[in-house]
């Protein structure tokens, strides 16, 4: 199948699952509710969800199985992008092409949009059938580690803290290891494991994960310079007016696109335990994310 419709399919699917799963906007607090669902069916990539069902497929389970736990990682991805573009954070207004949620239902509610969709990932997670492998208690700590202190919101910690510093590479990697990667190994790594992968399978879809995430922020930090918010759908030339710590600031365009080549090299190389059949479809998502334009 051709990647871009692959990446519609499974947007729709997702969507229409997503749409069974939240509470609608007039259940009460229909506030609450409303701005809930504002940021969630915005439009976004859905590459989380796509890694997390492609990722169960290859270790011989059905993507359909793992549209759940799909769904707990958007969720859980998006109140990520509600509270990273407060004002106290990086103070964006435009996020998915739409007003960020804090300029439609004021800061308040969208703190506690962010908070409800959080919680409400793991609700849906907690749900996702065991296998003879894993539990749903695996897939929650699975989900609590990479999203916690010591990884996601670690990873944010650091991010704010490195505004106006030059930063080591080291300390770089640390920011994109914690506020991006720790997500997309948690996509592919709950995939396999609802889908009951043998521990070398889940090692391969680690080291995929960890390289194919950092890929993914420097293309991110890349596109902020060389995009418009028109094909973006977001703010572009923050990261230089915040004086935030990226690649293109710290190696400069050139080198940080040959990274981005050489993660995504690594990430293809992770999947050699797959059988060809089982890792195309993995394969063809990392080299989609290393040309795409928004
Ligand atoms: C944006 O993620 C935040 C980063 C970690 C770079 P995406 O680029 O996946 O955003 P959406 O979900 O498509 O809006
Ligand atoms: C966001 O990184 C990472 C998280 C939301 C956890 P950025 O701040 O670079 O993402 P954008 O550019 O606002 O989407
Ligand atoms: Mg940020
Ligand atoms: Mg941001
Ligand atoms: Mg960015």
């Amino acid at each position: 199948m051709d990647i871009k419709e692959l990446i519609r399919e499974t947007a729709a699917k997702v969507e229409a699952r997503l749409d069974a799963l939240l509470p609608d906007e007039t259940t009460s607090p229909a506030t609450l509710h409303k701005a809930m669902r504002y940021s969630v069916f915005a439009g976004g990539k859905r590459i989380r969800p796509l890694l997390c069902m492609e990722a169960a497929r290859a270790c011989g389970g059905s993507e359909d199985a793992a549209l759940n736990a799909a769904c707990a990682l958007e969720v859980l991805h998006t109140y990520t992008l509600i509270h990273d573009d407060l004002p106290c954070m990086d103070d964006d207004d435009l996020r998915r092409g739409r007003p960020t949620n804090h300029k439609v239902f004021g800061e308040g509610i969208a703190v506690l949009a962010g908070d409800a969709l959080l919680t409400e990932a793991f609700a849906i997670l907690a749900r996702v059938p065991g296998n003879e492998r894993y539990d749903a208690s695996d897939y929650v700590a699975e989900l609590a580690y990479r999203t916690g202190s010591l990884n996601l919101v670690g990873g944010q910690v650091l991010d704010l803290e490195g505004e106006g510093r030059t930063l080591t590479l080291d300390e770089l990697e640390a920011i994109h290891d914690g506020k991006t990667s720790a997500l997309i190994m948690a996509a592919v790594r709950l995939g396999g494991m609802s889908a009951g992968c043998t521990a070398e399978q889940l090692d391969a879809l680690t080291a995929y994960g960890h390289d194919l995430g950092r890929a993914f922020q420097i293309i991110d930090d890349i596109l902020d310079v060389t995009s418009s918010p028109e094909v973006l759908g977001k703010s572009v030339g923050k990261d230089v007016r915040e004086q935030k710590a990226t690649y293109p600031a710290l190696i400069g365009m050139d080198a940080a696109r040959a990274e981005a080549r050489s993660l995504t090299a690594s990430a293809r190389a992770a999947l050699d335990v797959f059988s060809d059949k089982r890792r195309e479809n993995l394969l063809a998502i990392n080299d989609y994310l290393l040309k795409r334009d928004y």
